[in-house]
């Protein structure tokens, strides 16, 4: 929406990033369906001031041939003295398109409105690339998608490198290979997938590397149905080299049945969805929490003999919060022994950390039954409705149940 001087009108989802990161002061004018803002807001470091007004209810009066007029007469009537003049307001609607008349009606009322370009699709979509480590002979980066909390690594030495828990959009692992001038000759899963679809088989179709994956997560959980994707068996103890380093795998069950960790030269500990930083994952995404926490305790017990420098990396966060002052989610093993809620209780007994979690566990989203069946092959789904199975934010962790209890 072109505006009437040349300053800029638009926060690119780069732009939000960078803002929700540094916790800087805006406000979040949404008008999206009342049900959708409600079931995912824009979160970042500190929280946001927002308002939600449907913008279909501000376009009621037939008045109006210009939709941005009429967006501004509704804004007068009662909105317009809620809403702060002196930081900036970002109108966000679902695609970009809506948010724009909005921004440009709340600018001519002089107000200091931006739209976030893409909506909350493309903030969904959004990737973002970070380097843990970079030199010829070892680079480690981790590729976030921060408003989903999903994080993915690229592992590479010497021009070869594996990707661990590829992502849905795997343009940005090619295109990282372009820039850095990598060949993948291995695509790692930790295990088969609930809260988002895996980009590891389209990956390994596209290139013509090996995909691995644990062969209890080959079948689906719930419907007790085998994989159809091709893929290889993983082990506990099976090496991987990338360059000249060596990748261990360990099998650690209990967040799936074959769910694994990669331990990178004895240093980097690629836990999946095992240890977070403020939590640990939570047992019961294949319908059987009780039978399941068990062996969840001894795989984290397991873990928690790795040295105190080790680094944990894991597949996801619950807030931007959890990242450092570089922005990596990563912290010694050492640090989250003494810190991380659910790594506490895992230093306790198996009665008393069973309990705990069966106490903890999150609602299990529908959608991640089906997702799971889209992981294993079973059921196919096109981009609209992939973007509809992984809306939102992960729920992965147990500690956010006890958030959703106390609201
Ligand atoms: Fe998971």
């Amino acid at each position: 929406m072109p505006s009437s001087d040349s300053s800029p009108t638009v926060w690119q989802v780069e732009t939000l990033h960078t803002h929700l990161e540094a916790g800087d002061s805006f406000f979040i004018f949404d008008v999206r369906n009342e049900d959708e803002y409600e079931s995912w807001k824009i979160e970042g470091t500190v929280e946001i001031p927002m308002m939600n007004v449907p913008y279909y209810a501000m376009l009621e009066s037939d008045e109006f041939d210009d939709v941005i007029d009429s967006f501004k007469a509704y804004l007068q009537q009662g909105t317009v003295e809620k809403l702060p003049r002196e930081v900036p307001i970002l109108a966000v609607c679902a695609k970009g398109d809506t948010s724009a008349f909005v921004a440009e009606a709340l600018r001519r009322l002089g107000f200091p409105a931006f739209n976030l370009e893409g909506g909350t699709q493309a903030w969904g979509d959004h990737y973002h690339p970070r380097v843990i480590t970079e030199s010829e002979e070892l680079a480690v980066y981790q590729i976030g998608r921060p408003a989903r909390g999903c994080l993915s690594y690229v592992v590479a030495s010497n021009g070869t490198a594996a990707i661990i828990d590829p992502l849905r959009h795997v343009e940005h692992y090619l295109e990282l290979a372009q820039e850095k001038s990598l060949a993948y000759e291995l695509i790692l899963d930790t295990h088969a997938h609930a809260d988002h679809i895996s980009g590891g088989p389209t990956l390994a179709e596209k290139i013509g590397a090996p995909y691995f994956l644990h062969p209890y997560d080959g079948i689906h959980p719930i419907d007790v149905l085998p994989a159809t994707i091709p893929y290889e068996y993983l082990r506990d103890g099976q090496t991987f080299q990338v360059g000249a380093h060596e990748m261990v795998t360990l099998h650690i069950p209990g967040h799936t049945l074959g769910n694994v960790a990669y331990l990178l030269d004895g240093k980097y500990l690629f836990t999946g969805d095992s240890i977070f930083i403020e939590s640990i994952a939570r047992p019961d995404l294949g319908g059987r929490g009780d039978t399941w926490a068990p062996i969840h305790h001894q795989s984290l017990r397991r873990l928690l003999e790795l040295p105190d420098d080790t680094t944990v990396l894991p597949a996801h966060f619950s807030t931007l919060n959890e990242s450092d002052d570089q922005g990596l989610f990563a912290a010694p093993l050492g640090t989250l022994r003494k810190k991380n809620g659910g790594l506490l209780e895992a230093q306790k007994s198996q009665q008393e950390f069973v309990e705990y979690i069966l106490a903890s566990l999150p609602k299990f989203p529908d959608e991640y039954i089906e997702i799971k069946r889209v992981n294993a092959g079973l059921a196919k789904v096109g981009e609209s409705k992939a973007s509809e199975l992984e809306l939102g934010k992960n729920i992965c962790a147990v500690a956010q149940a006890r958030d959703q209890a106390n609201t």
